[in-house]
């Protein structure tokens, strides 16, 4: 089996098309896990994906590449808290994660809003990984996710179990968890705030720039974007993006 045909197969079994995906990075991510689980070669791997419904769910996670914790890049985030959330804030405000994980992304959003008393509608977080969707629905994380949060927050907001941390319905009530694949989904509409970060630095330039366009259309006039840390948007303007600050546009 070629690494086309494989390509097809993947598709037809997990329903994620790898044409997307920087092939270079992709390819060599998947023989690390044809080795890892001695499956031999693409066919070995298909076959395996075929008859074993646990080892899809680790493949697809594995290939979208999930890690994530909360408050990740402190400079995006005390931008997010002093610029954009009062910016934004209202009875109306609603706000999109794309790509979340395991929720800490939409969740350092609903503390930073809840501590500084901001007024929004909602918050929707969506990714493509079902097993990253159910972590994020629990809230309950392990002390290397939760390390970036800053000492109160951790007070007031989570529970000390073990050695895990259970987040405060509070919190959790805030977001709206549900499935989205960004390549093929429809996108929802009227935000005030889309971040989607570390997500398309996997895909293809091509695609990159579709992912930036549709995003576009689901702001607002106003409505910020950000992006990873990795993820510089190359003349924002062609988007009728403007740059206000580190990995941060706004729509014109
Ligand atoms: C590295 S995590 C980023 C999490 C969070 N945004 C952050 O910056 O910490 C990338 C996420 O993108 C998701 N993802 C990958 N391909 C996707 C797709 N086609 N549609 C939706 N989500 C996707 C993965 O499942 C993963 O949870």
């Amino acid at each position: 089996m070629d690494y086309d045909a494989f390509k097809n197969s993947v598709h037809d079994l997990i329903n994620l098309d790898l044409n997307s995906y920087k092939e270079q990075q992709m390819h060599r991510r998947i023989l690390q896990w044809i080795s890892r689980y001695n499956l031999g070669d693409f066919a070995g791997l298909i076959s395996k994906l075929r008859m074993d419904s646990e080892h899809r769910q680790k493949f697809l996670d594995y290939l979208t590449i999930n890690t994530s914790h909360f408050f990740r890049d402190q400079i995006v985030f005390s931008y997010i808290e002093t610029d954009v959330l009062p910016a934004i804030s209202g009875p109306n405000a609603r706000i999109w994660s794309a790509g979340c994980s395991i929720g800490a992304e939409p969740y350092s959003i609903v503390m930073l809003l809840l501590t500084h008393q901001l007024q929004f509608r909602e918050i929707i977080a969506t990714d493509i990984d079902e097993e990253s969707l159910e972590k994020a629905r629990a809230g309950v994380y392990p002390a290397s996710q939760i390390n970036q949060v800053p000492e109160d927050f951790l007070q007031r907001y989570f529970l000390k179990v073990d050695d895990r941390y259970e987040l405060a319905e509070e919190v959790k009530r805030h977001v709206k968890f549900s499935k989205h694949n960004l390549l093929i989904d429809p996108y929802p509409q009227h935000f005030d705030l889309i971040l989607c970060r570390n997500v398309f630095i996997y895909f293809t330039a091509e695609i990159q720039k579709k992912l930036i366009e549709r995003f576009v259309h689901s702001l607002k006039p106003k409505g910020f974007f950000i992006v990873g840390s990795a993820e510089h948007i190359i003349n924002p303007k062609q988007y009728g993006l403007e740059r206000v600050s580190y990995c941060v546009y706004r729509k014109q």
